[in-house]
């Protein structure tokens, strides 16, 4: 099928990628999704066609690579659970490092020269210092980070050897939700604080867990760098267009370079939702590091993307929008 400026975008039924797909067409380029919806949902998927199927299924996606001749591919396509990637490491390096491979395959075998791929955040490790710029050192201690440091490195491998350019982008803490309310996190099951803190705002859940107030920090609870996910999105349209213009390959942080601790973020919550959101602390989780920040300034002058919706408050109230329609909607 003959669209302008096609895309390809795994996981474009996800979360993130969902949104990609809303900034991909709104600067003129035709998405792709790409997504087997073991997580995605069929309705999120509103700017482009949805080619249902499996990145480790190569003879399919070289059929979609050739009906759409996509001029890049945005790869979000992965699992993310970072306590179930534990427990079973295999599933993890099978869909995110074997199914990348086979992705990269597929693409030298079409011609596809340029890959954005979603890193994250939990290839740094416990931070040796903050905020965390992209030079500090990759230690990862998970299955789940040390997955998406392979592919880092597979990636690099790659871009040396054959005609490949990628620019990985190593999120933060994705949140919010699109601001017309479109689309926005559904995960099931859902693990990010946000989504949770709200769910004790509708009454889905009595109340909320706070992993560890002992920590280091002025209140006592863990400090994230919350991004929005349409500046997440974004600046994967800045990536792209990096390496049209010629750019090598790369690798940026993707997070506003500020952090909120668990208290400012339910804080913030109970203002904007009006209810009272009950917490129960409970003990520290292994391999929670007490602050992860990281500095976005790599991305900021090399790519040229700054965040539009950093404060706290809207990306909460975005979100907050987007669980009420959920609700509304039965959900
Ligand atoms: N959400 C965050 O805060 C965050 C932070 C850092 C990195 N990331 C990375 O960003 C990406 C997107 O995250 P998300 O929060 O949107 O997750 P998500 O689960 O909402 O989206 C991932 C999508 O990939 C699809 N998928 C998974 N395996 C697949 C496969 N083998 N073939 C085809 N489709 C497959 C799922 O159905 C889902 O739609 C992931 O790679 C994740 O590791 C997310």
């Amino acid at each position: 099928m003959k669209l302008n400026n096609p895309i390809l975008v795994t996981g474009g039924a996800g979360y993130i990628g969902a949104h990609a797909c809303k900034a991909l067409k709104r600067a003129g380029y035709s998405p792709i999704a790409y997504d087997n919806l073991i997580y995605g949902h069929r309705s999120a998927v509103k700017w482009g066609p949805l080619e249902v199927g499996d990145i480790s299924d190569r003879q399919r996606l070289e059929a979609v690579m050739h009906e759409y001749n996509p001029m890049a591919v945005m790869h979000f396509a992965a699992y993310a659970y970072v306590g179930e990637s534990v427990e079973k490491p295999s599933k993890y390096y099978h869909n995110n490092v074997a199914g990348t491979l086979t992705l990269l395959e597929a693409m030298r075998q079409c011609g596809i020269d340029k890959i954005i791929f979603s890193s994250t955040c939990a290839t740094y490790g416990m931070p040796e210092q903050t905020p965390i710029a992209e030079d500090h050192p990759q230690n990862p201690i998970n299955p789940y980070g040390r997955s998406k440091l392979m592919i880092e490195w597979i990636l690099d491998d790659f871009s040396k050897a054959y005609d490949l350019k990628y620019v990985a982008l190593r999120y933060f803490n994705a949140a919010g939700a699109d601001p017309d309310t479109e689309i926005g996190e559904d995960h099931d099951p859902e693990t990010h604080l946000i989504p949770l803190v709200l769910d004790v705002a509708l009454g889905r859940r009595d109340q909320l867990q706070v992993f560890g107030t002992d920590y280091e920090t002025p209140d006592g609870t863990c400090i994230r760098d919350y991004i929005h996910v349409t500046d997440l999105a974004e600046a994967h349209k800045f990536a792209l267009e990096y390496l049209q213009a010629g750019g090598q390959s790369n690798f940026f942080n993707l997070g506003n370079g500020n952090g909120f601790s668990v208290r400012e973020v339910v804080a913030s919550a109970s203002n904007i939702t009006g209810h009272d959101i009950p917490c129960i602390a409970t003990d520290r989780r292994l391999g929670d590091p007490p602050v992860l920040v990281g500095s976005s300034g790599k991305c900021r002058q090399i790519l040229g993307w700054n965040p539009v919706f950093d404060s706290l408050d809207t990306i909460v109230a975005s979100a907050w929008r987007w669980q009420r329609k959920l609700k509304s909607d039965g959900r």
